[in-house]
């Protein structure tokens, strides 16, 4: 039993049937409901699930002008008996609340978290798509609502969250998509918050994403900030690669995001007896791996993704071409074990999965 009273005023009628679930994008449809709450004097209150709509803001909010704000992204699925499966919200939760602390944004207990979550989601279960390709992609975030123009820390926020059933992220599908460096541009430093979930990592990000786009590359794989030569990640995935039979990731050092796919991945390597190197990879050993012939696969890794195959990167005029077809057997095998636990086909690791 949760000691927050969350509010619920129901939508008068559903708007599920206006959404066609055979030809879900991703992130266009909002299901019919939303969490929010506000904190003021120091606590959070006011607890209410409403029908999704606006929010009401000042304009001189915080948010609008200083991004004092953060995000998650996790997602839901349906097991075939009708339960729904949120994947992994303790590490999620986690993650929302160290960005809050990077971001000086007061905690979100997690029994709020947890309890606002779950009373939403079964609110709207019949937004959790049947399909195994598919999800109910989950959106949970804090903005900074103070009425004040000037640099300080917001005394008020909302917390909120919002869904959406969703489809397949990039365009190709599961197909290998095609990644370029850009080195005129970084996306975090040390020190920065690049490991944090907020929106001027996004935000900045645009800019060159968009370049990659017009050149014809799926997104950016991002090279540190220092000597632009390590691998970073990807836009919204982390990055694995596959040496001469050894697996690689770049280690989680402050600059890139620690996601909760890349945690799954390792650990279900670790389960199989794969052994996964988190070391600093350059450009130029990937280079040299794929003209020795050594570099069999790459893919990243991210919630809305899963696991999405890299068929060739792009650095300074030179292609790495990898399989542009399909995924490679490690990834196909990771998609599999992970799609498997998410849609209830096998047996999940302890605290993977909250059923609801
Ligand atoms: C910058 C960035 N890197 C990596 C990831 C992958 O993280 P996760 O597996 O938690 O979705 C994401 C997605 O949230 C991201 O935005």
């Amino acid at each position: 039993m949760s000691a927050y009273n969350i509010e619920i005023q129901k939508i008068k009628k559903s708007r599920r049937d206006s959404v066609d679930f055979n030809q879900l994008k991703f992130g266009d449809r909002f299901a019919d409901h939303m969490f929010e709450c506000e904190y003021k004097n120091g606590e959070w209150s006011n607890f209410k699930i409403k029908p999704y709509g606006p929010i009401q803001m000042m304009p001189s909010a915080n948010i609008l002008h200083y991004g004092q704000g953060v995000f998650e992204g996790m997602k839901a699925f349906c097991h075939k008996d009708g339960k729904v499966n949120i994947f992994r919200p303790d590490k999620h939760y986690e993650r929302f609340n160290r960005s809050c602390k990077r971001m000086n944004i007061p905690e979100v207990p997690k029994e709020l978290f947890i309890s606002a979550l779950k009373t939403l989601v079964d609110l709207d279960r019949k937004w959790v798509p049947i399909d195994r390709f598919k999800s109910l992609y989950i959106r949970p975030f804090v903005v900074a609502t103070e009425e004040f123009l000037g640099l300080k820390t917001s005394t008020t926020y909302k917390f909120l969250i919002i869904t959406g059933p969703v489809g397949n992220y990039y365009s190709e599908g599961i197909k290998p998509v095609k990644l370029t460096t850009m080195p005129e541009y970084v996306r975090a430093v040390k020190g920065g918050f690049g490991d944090a979930k907020v929106p001027g990592n996004y935000a900045g990000s645009l800019l060159p994403a968009d370049l990659a786009l017009k050149q014809g590359y799926t997104q950016v794989m991002w090279l540190d900030a220092v000597e632009h030569k390590y691998v970073e990640e990807v836009g919204s995935m982390n990055m694995f690669f596959v040496i001469d039979d050894s697996v690689v990731t770049p280690p989680l050092g402050g600059t890139i995001l620690p996601g909760v796919t890349r945690r799954s991945i390792l650990d279900l390597c670790s389960e199989w007896g794969i052994k996964v190197s988190e070391s600093k990879i350059s450009v130029d050993e990937l280079m040299d791996a794929h003209n020795a012939g050594l570099l069999s696969e790459s893919f990243g890794s991210g919630t809305a993704a899963v696991v999405s195959p890299v068929g060739l990167i792009h650095h300074d005029g030179y292609n790495i071409e990898l399989d542009r077809e399909k995924m490679g057997p490690l990834a196909q095998r990771l998609y599999d074990g992970i799609t498997s636990i998410h849609h209830g086909d096998a047996e999940p690791p302890a605290d993977w999965c909250m059923i609801i």
